[in-house]
């Protein structure tokens, strides 16, 4: 036996203090942390579970083909870690923020660090598909204060439910994309069609664990938003439409009470025409994001 009781052969009832205690020349304190908790609960999990060796196996094949199916624009990891409320989780401990600021949500895979940078006002829906809504709202600082030169970025689906970097070919490049930039009053706006509900790519591993969990694989519509400012702490969030059908049942956790937004239709065709939409009535959501330092 050793200082710490354990004499390093394998016993059921103290498999996990054996492993841990393996870790005794790690010279990397918060790696030895994490391994010991990581042992500790996956020996809790296997000792509850009491799997067959054929259920660890599938577990061990699952895992697998998660890794397997990754790519530059698949990224099957996140996707499991999502659909288990994970990334919600780390997202909720890494950026606690102060009262009154906005909250944020998960990123998601599908932004690009590219989107070209566009005058207020301008209409990003290159693909002239879905319902034309405009985005009006306000950066501010906690005190109320209006935000000059915050940067933001905006991305959506497209009315069929597909990001652009989902559809490379066949939508035009950056659609639903683009970056603006508030000037002294903390406004901005932008054209877009209105988003709508879509599956997480449900092709892989994941999906099929989510069907065989009675899950389905749908996120409520929403807008993505990445807004930075000197100064301040960036914010990555969205904004959720309140009627959608899956506004409660997301299948990553995204939504927040404070993300709702108010999708109000407009039917003025006077206006419309003034914006440039055709269908004589649009969308108009008007939302204020506030930057905490
Ligand atoms: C998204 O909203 O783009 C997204 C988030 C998590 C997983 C898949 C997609
Ligand atoms: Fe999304």
């Amino acid at each position: 036996m050793n200082t710490t009781g354990d004499d390093g052969y394998f016993v059921e009832e103290r498999s996990a203090e054996t492993v841990i205690a393996r870790m005794r020349d790690c010279d990397d304190p918060r790696l030895k942390e994490i391994m010991a908790v990581v042992t500790r609960k996956l020996h809790e999990a296997v000792k509850e579970i009491e799997p067959t060796e054929e259920e660890w196996m599938k577990a061990i094949h699952f895992l697998t083909e998660v890794g397997q199916i990754c790519n530059e624009w698949r990224q099957e990891w996140i996707l499991f870690s999502d659909i288990l409320g994970v990334s919600m989780l780390v997202d909720a401990i890494n950026h606690r923020k102060p009262s009154g600021a906005s909250e944020s949500t998960v990123l998601g895979p599908f932004h690009v660090a590219d989107a070209p940078e566009m005058p207020m006002g301008a209409n990003i829906c290159l693909d002239g598909k879905g319902e034309d809504m405009l985005v009006t709202g306000r950066i501010l600082d906690t005190d109320g204060v209006p935000v000059a030169g915050a940067r933001i970025d905006v991305w959506q689906a497209n009315d069929e439910g597909f990001y652009d970097v989902q559809q490379k070919g066949i939508q035009p490049d950056f659609n639903l994309r683009g970056v603006f930039i508030t000037g002294d009053d903390g406004r901005y706006w932008f054209r877009a069609a209105k988003p709508k509900y879509y599956p997480i790519p449900d092709d892989g591993p994941v999906g099929q664990l989510l069907r065989a969990m009675g899950r389905h694989p749908y996120r409520p519509a929403h807008l993505h938003y990445i807004v930075s400012a000197r100064g301040f702490t960036t914010l990555v969030t969205h904004i959720f439409d309140p009627d959608d059908p899956y506004i409660r049942s997301d299948a990553v956790f995204g939504v927040k009470e404070s993300l709702l937004a108010d999708f109000q239709r407009v039917e003025d065709a006077e206006k419309a025409g003034d914006l440039g939409f055709t269908g004589g009535w649009f969308w108009s959501v008007n939302h204020d994001f506030v930057l905490a330092r």
